[in-house]
């Protein structure tokens, strides 16, 4: 079975953005210089799986940043709605977070980036989430997108590690204890 992989930035109080979805926050202090490992783990990824809020922003990137296969889950969007550009870099998908993570494993990935607020609100709450690394930005935005929601049950995590970058961002990885 593939497993679900988080690699994502929040302010100190949680959200992913500003309630207009804007993310200018994410790099202070020259944080964009700063190797935060973004690469390794993509590297270490078969495909990004994304809710159609993050699709919404990414669709938006010019040039294209992601050179492995896109899913967008969405039940308003269909293929029809992607730009010609992407061809087949993108598809859209109308599936549960199962349905999703056994097609994509019939395609072969081993392991899948999920993207999205409301997105890895799901994929935990089914229990597809093998790990999290979670960077905070030393912000307090006071409303916003939040990364995290209700879920049916408590999850513990294992702590693998805590790094802190010259410009004030602090990045944990966590397991997911199944
Ligand atoms: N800080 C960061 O590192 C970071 C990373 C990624 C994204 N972001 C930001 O986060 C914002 C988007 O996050 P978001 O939470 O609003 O949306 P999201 O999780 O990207 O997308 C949610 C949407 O995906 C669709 N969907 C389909 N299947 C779903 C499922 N199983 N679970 C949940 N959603 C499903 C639904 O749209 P339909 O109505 O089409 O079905 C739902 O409204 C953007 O502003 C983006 O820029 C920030």
């Amino acid at each position: 079975m593939t497993t679900g992989h988080i690699f994502i930035a929040s302010s100190l109080d949680g959200y992913i953005a500003r309630q207009d979805g804007d993310v200018s926050w994410l790099t202070p202090n020259g944080a964009e210089k700063e190797d935060h490992g973004y690469s390794a783990f993509y590297e270490s990824i078969d495909g990004i799986i994304m809710g159609r809020g993050t699709w919404d922003v990414a669709s938006r990137f010019d040039p294209w940043p992601f050179d492995k296969p896109v899913i967008v889950l969405s039940s308003h969007l269909s293929q029809a709605d992607l730009p010609p550009g992407l061809g087949g870099a993108v598809q859209v998908w109308n599936c549960s977070p199962h349905e999703t993570m056994q097609r994509v494993a019939a395609e072969g990935w081993n392991r899948a980036y999920i993207d999205g607020g409301k997105l890895i609100q799901s994929f935990l709450a089914a229990s597809l989430i093998a790990d999290l690394t979670l960077t905070r930005v030393p912000v307090l935005l006071g409303q916003g997108i939040p990364l995290f929601g209700r879920l049916p049950k408590e999850r513990a995590l294992m702590h693998q590690g805590t790094r802190t970058f010259a410009s004030g961002l602090v990045q944990s990885h966590y397991q997911i204890i199944p």
